[in-house]
């Protein structure tokens, strides 16, 4: 039987699937078994960040393989520690707590929170709508995007949601009960969609009044993406908790949450804990990846290329006012929002071998890796122009 087939016959249908068979990946670029190559723009959704087989990461993988794939949380692990060491002093934050997923950190951010405000009797957690968090049951709770939640009542209690960029309906929702608001300060699932500084000003505002916490989701928009290592820092603006996942393990499972002070000493022994988070293969990984973000300038290359790719798409907005509506986004998180419903253009990429993500229905992803180059970008450009093109014909 062909693997489509067994595909269908043996899985949920959780996913659908790209017709594509992929043999391995170099670059920015996926070669399928047949040997056709594809420059990927969506890069593992943010995940594969310098890009595919990057050989830091291999040789950090295979040295770690060879001392030890797995020792339980009671011991004191050298590869978590290192790569503790890394983010707290990019990050500035004070603790951190290694998961292996961005929804499991999410959920541990949300107990972090809970533990904070208990004696507090502070319990109303508030999220945006249009936001996305993660699948597991808390996290979904604060995930304002109906898609995702519909059919999975009930969520947890006290998750008020509000209007993102709305300091009005914000306003009326906050009081002395609440204990966090969590945010992306760029949307990823809704459309690529920036926080307003106004609504952040706000957010400021309200926190120093009422003493809540503000957890940032930079699952998405994190290490480095937006041209800044966390996208909060565009906007000036620090976050008690912060929750990171996709890219920090090289492409192996790892999640984290960060904290400040104010929260540093609210979890104790015992109560949270995992069994693999902080993979020590994963940690050996995502010590690979900061370093080589770090010495090869990685932040400022995703800025740099991210306004290069933005000027060619602005020219080709202006070439075709009537499909491009809106081009948002920093750095090499962007979001092409088209005057129709996108997922026809994705096929039409992947014909010409570029691979795109739609979502919120008509907008474009790009979160290609943070290695991309202008010749990659210019190839990205002149096959969409050839795509939209032979759609206006
Ligand atoms: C902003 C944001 N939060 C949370 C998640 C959930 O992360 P994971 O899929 O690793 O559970 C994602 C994943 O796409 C995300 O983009």
């Amino acid at each position: 039987m062909e693997l489509k087939e067994l595909e269908e016959k043996y899985f949920f249908k959780t996913y659908k699937r790209l017709d594509l068979l992929i043999e391995r990946g170099e670059g920015c670029w996926l070669i399928t078994k047949s040997g056709e190559k594809y420059l990927d723009l969506f890069g593992g959704l943010a995940v594969n960040a310098l890009g595919y087989n990057h050989p830091a990461i291999t040789k950090a993988i295979e040295e770690q393989i060879r001392k030890y794939t797995h020792l339980s949380n009671y011991f004191l692990q050298e590869p978590q520690i290192k790569l503790a060491q890394l983010l707290i002093q990019v990050s500035g934050f004070n603790k951190i707590f290694f998961s292996n997923s961005g929804t499991e950190a999410m959920e541990g951010a949300i107990k972090l929170a809970r533990k904070w405000g208990a004696e507090k009797n502070k319990f109303n957690i508030i999220s945006f709508d249009n936001s996305f968090h993660g699948r597991t049951l808390g996290s979904l709770s604060i995930t304002g995007r109906e898609k995702y939640r519909k059919g999975y009542e009930p969520f947890l209690p006290n998750c008020i949601q509000s209007k993102f960029n709305d300091p009005d309906e914000l306003i009326k929702k906050v009081d002395e009960s609440t204990l966090a608001i969590v945010l992306e300060f760029i949307q990823g699932e809704g459309g690529i969609v920036e926080v307003d500084s106004n609504f952040l000003k706000t957010i400021a505002n309200l926190r120093d009044k009422y003493n809540f916490l503000v957890i940032a989701d930079e699952i998405q928009s994190g290490i480095g993406r937006t041209g800044k290592f966390f996208a909060f820092e565009h906007y000036n603006f620090k976050p008690d908790i912060c929750v990171i996942a996709k890219p920090i393990g090289g492409g192996l499972p790892l999640g984290a949450l960060l904290g400040n002070e104010k929260v540093a000493n609210v979890f104790t022994y015992g109560v949270h804990g995992t069994t693999f988070g902080g993979n020590p293969v994963a940690c050996a990984a995502g010590e690979a990846l900061i370093n080589q973000i770090k010495e090869k300038n990685l932040v400022d290359n995703a800025k740099q290329m991210g306004d290069y790719f933005q000027e060619g798409l602005k020219m080709l907005q202006n070439k075709f006012p009537n499909l491009i509506r809106i081009i948002r986004g920093k750095g090499l998180m962007i979001g092409i929002e088209m005057s129709f419903k996108c997922e026809n253009i994705v096929a039409y990429m992947l014909q010409n071998n570029v691979l795109v993500n739609c979502t919120n229905e008509n907008v474009i992803r790009l979160l290609p890796p943070l290695i991309i180059n202008k010749e990659e970008i210019d190839f990205a450009l002149e096959k969409f122009e050839y795509v939209l093109k032979n759609l206006k014909d």
